[in-house]
């Protein structure tokens, strides 16, 4: 008895031996409005320890392709990290157990309830993959269609002379979703004039995603039955004193799955110049699944050379969410203007964190190239008119692009009034081109400060949920001059106050003044 005993612990390491974890793991799952989503592991052991990739394949298009770390087997089961695709981010933990042929992944350390994570942020991250192995191949290759030599890194371009101030314009996207069409954006151009919006300096007017048709046998993009002429379109709204904007990326999709430039870069900025187009916004969004981290600044400026190479004077605004800190090459990669952040969301905490998490990028912005904190949502009805007031003059302060993004049609004059208010515009638009930033923060109430080319904007903005009593002494902005002009921009009158300011400012609220 007592020799079997020492016999059966002595083959136990050898019966539980690692399981078989090398080799090719896949998981098809469907999620919502028909998306396929294919989950792939390749898994390249050595010994108990494994590296290797995730590819993640929705509706047919690979958006992402990232690094497996650290993997470790002990039998049956399997912890690993999956590698943010920037590299920089934390990694995701997981654990994994083989049985009955099924690998079943979890989140390691999983987020409370409702938390978003894992697979990208999409869907349930709770909900465990389970995978089935398909073949014994444990490299990862790029697909054909995808595969290209590692771009060069990026070689600095000379600024292309525009935007010198921030771009001012209206985008279909906050508003119109993926249902924007020509006869809406002739509707839109019609209403910029009528309600003095075109006058006080928003003219570039941008079909955002789902304009893209097909492209035919010799490469040229199409736009979809929404947009029967983009040429007549660009006709219109120049005729008008408007210019267009349109919407791309540097992936094979864009962000709703349709045809973007990749590859096609020199063909799409040509046939855009030809349509008459004078304003690019390109989207990063599933480009993870065909570009590295390291190719991201030579991906936009792909694309920047080939709308120079037209000769037209294209803006040209980076969307990819601020990531691998934009500032520091987004000028550099031909950008006039990138987005520092996610999207935002038609309500007061996204907005307000948003803008108020500007702070501290004013280093990057000046003419010609601008931080972009996201389009406004002035008007869309999720916030009060306070609030949008703070907003309007939070992305003045901020010398943000003022990218209107609501239904001009049918807008109440209280909004118009907001966004065509001259003297916010005046700050956000100001020739010097500084960022604003904040001066002071004491709990809810922040003071924020502009360098103007002739004075400066001070803003008392209220982030509590009760009126608070503000003070700003002109001493702290820098101002020397006894008996400034003060101006409150909202009230449009002149201030008497000769050294300091004092105001109850509204829950949400703001005071916004200039001093010269
Ligand atoms: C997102 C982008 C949005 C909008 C959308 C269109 O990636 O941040 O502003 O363009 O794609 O699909």
């Amino acid at each position: 008895m007592r020799q079997w005993a020492i016999c059966l612990s002595l083959m136990a390491p050898l019966a539980l031996g690692a399981a078989d974890f090398a080799g090719t793991w896949q998981m098809e799952r469907d999620g919502q409005n028909g998306q396929k989503t294919v989950t792939t592991y390749f898994f390249k052991t050595h010994g108990n320890a494994f590296t290797g990739t995730y590819v993640s394949v929705v509706n047919g298009v690979q958006d992402q392709v990232r690094d497996v770390a650290n993997g470790a087997i002990d039998g049956d089961r399997m912890t690993f990290d999956l590698v943010a695709w920037d590299k920089v981010a934390r990694p995701t933990a997981y654990k994994g157990q083989l049985q009955n042929g099924e690998l079943t992944l979890v989140l390691a350390n999983p987020p409370p309830a409702g938390g978003r994570g894992g697979f990208g942020g999409r869907g349930n991250a709770n909900a465990p993959t389970v995978l089935k192995k398909t073949s014994d191949a444990s490299e990862f290759h790029m697909p054909a269609e995808l595969a290209h030599r590692p771009l060069e890194p990026l070689q600095p371009i000379p600024a292309n002379g525009l935007a010198q101030t921030p771009p001012m314009g209206w985008n279909s996207w906050n508003k119109f979703n993926v249902r924007i069409d020509d006869k809406t954006m002739r509707e839109i151009a019609d209403a910029m004039v009528a309600s003095g919006m075109r006058d006080a300096g928003y003219v570039y007017l941008t079909i955002d995603d789902t304009w893209e048709g097909r492209r035919d046998a010799s490469g040229v993009l199409h736009a979809n039955e929404k947009f029967p002429d983009m040429k007549a379109l660009a006709d219109y709204l120049h005729s008008k004193g408007l210019k267009l904007g349109i919407y791309s990326g540097p992936g094979l999709r864009t962000c709703q799955r349709l045809e973007a430039s990749y590859g096609h870069e020199e063909i799409d900025a040509k046939t855009w110049a030809a349509w008459g187009v004078d304003y690019l916004k390109y989207d990063w969004c599933v480009s993870n699944g065909v570009y590295g981290p390291e190719e991201m600044p030579a991906a936009y400026q792909k694309m920047a050379n080939a709308l120079r190479s037209t000769g037209r004077p294209i803006v040209f605004s980076l969307c990819q969410y601020g990531w691998l800190n934009v500032g520091e090459w987004g000028a550099a990669a031909g950008g006039n203007l990138w987005r520092t952040t996610g999207d935002i969301s038609d309500n007061w905490n996204s907005m307000s964190t948003i803008g108020f998490g500007q702070n501290g990028r004013e280093k990057y912005a000046g003419p010609g190239h601008w931080n972009d904190p996201d389009m406004l949502e002035i008007g869309n009805s999720g916030m009060s008119t306070t609030e949008y007031r703070t907003h309007m003059s939070l992305w003045s302060m901020l010398a943000a692009p003022l990218i209107a993004g609501h239904d001009v049609r049918s807008m109440p004059d209280a909004i118009r009034d907001i966004l065509t208010n001259r003297e916010a515009i005046a700050i956000d638009q100001d020739k010097l081109g500084k960022q604003g930033f904040r001066l002071r923060q004491d709990g809810e109430t922040e003071v924020w400060e502009k360098p103007l080319a002739d004075g400066v904007a001070v803003a008392l903005f209220n982030r509590g949920g009760d009126a608070a009593r503000m003070s700003v002494k002109w001493s702290e902005v820098g101002v020397t001059k006894s008996n400034p002009k003060v101006r409150d921009v909202w009230k449009h009158q002149d201030v008497n106050a000769p050294s300091e300011f004092t105001a109850e400012v509204p829950w949400h609220g703001v005071v916004l003044l200039t001093v010269k």
